[in-house]
């Protein structure tokens, strides 16, 4: 199914809108939560939640490839999460190899680039042999570089970067005084990602849970009061829209900033 050919005119140019008049964030990290609270208040099972979780996962990521964002990070599935009732645990994986069965034809045909990070070998064998081939099927395509964050937690990554550094330094390989912030970024299972620009988490939670917590340091965050089930593309307009509003400053003063984009414009005429 082509992604571009099915949308709506009315879609197309809130698209469009966004794309002229906001400044598009180039990484868009989500925390989806909120399936289990979402299937409560309309009398379903949890299970039922994270079926519906999966409809919004399709939605959000045709809408990201549409517009054009580079790449989306889904938080799908903490390290944490393991100490759910390994029933609920179990019905996670089986919708995950549920959703990677059915879409990989689907994201590969509308040319997105598969990526996962976290603890894969800690899942369930079928799912990570699905995974691998899908990330190996997908892995030219130049599109939307979805990442799932599987089994994921961000102090188990930065860990592990420790580790990995630990043992480079005992073959000699670096000293710990080469060590900068790009080095030691370059150890974590994000470094082909840049940096995330926006993060949504769902469900009013104001946590980030452990997700990218070296690569937040100067992510917007933005909290949506709707459940993960409920979260469509347009709330994903609403996001990318407040986000375009926001001051970055990265440590500066505000007059800084707007100097620096005066220069840019300043810049562009020239080169023009
Ligand atoms: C998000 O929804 C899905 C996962 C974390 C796997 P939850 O299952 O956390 O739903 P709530 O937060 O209990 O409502
Ligand atoms: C965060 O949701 C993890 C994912 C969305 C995968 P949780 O529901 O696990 O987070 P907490 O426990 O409420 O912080
Ligand atoms: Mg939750």
């Amino acid at each position: 199914m082509d992604w571009y050919s099915e949308q709506t005119d009315l879609d197309l140019s809130k698209q469009n809108e966004l794309r002229l008049s906001c400044k598009l964030p180039k990484h868009i990290g989500i925390i989806m939560d909120g399936n289990g609270r979402w299937a409560l208040e309309h009398g379903l099972t949890r299970t039922e939640g994270h079926k519906q979780g999966i409809e919004s996962v399709r939605d959000i990521v045709k809408a990201c490839a549409q517009i054009g964002i580079p790449y989306l990070t889904l938080y799908a599935f903490s390290l944490e999460n393991w100490k759910r009732p390994s029933s609920e645990v179990g019905v996670l994986m089986n919708l995950l190899e549920y959703y990677l069965k059915k879409e990989i034809k689907d994201l590969n045909e509308n040319n997105v680039r598969l990526l996962a990070i976290g603890k894969i070998s800690s899942l369930p064998k079928k799912v990570q042999r699905l995974l691998f081939e899908a990330i190996d099927i997908t892995s030219k395509n130049t599109g939307l570089t979805l990442t799932l964050a599987l089994s994921y937690s961000g102090r188990w990554d930065i860990v592990r970067a420790v580790q990995m550094i630990a043992h480079d330094i005992r073959r000699g390989k670096i000293a710990p005084e080469d060590i900068t912030e790009e080095i030691f970024s370059s150890y974590l299972q994000t470094s082909q990602l840049p940096d995330p620009d926006l993060i949504i988490r769902t469900s009013g939670e104001m946590r980030l849970s452990n997700f990218l917590l070296w690569e937040s340091a100067y992510s917007e965050i933005y909290i949506s009061n709707k459940y993960w089930p409920e979260f469509r593309r347009d709330d994903l307009y609403t996001a990318i829209k407040d986000y375009s509003r926001r001051e970055r400053r990265f440590g500066k003063i505000s007059a800084q900033i707007h100097e620096a984009s005066k220069q840019n414009v300043e810049n562009v005429k020239i080169e023009k």
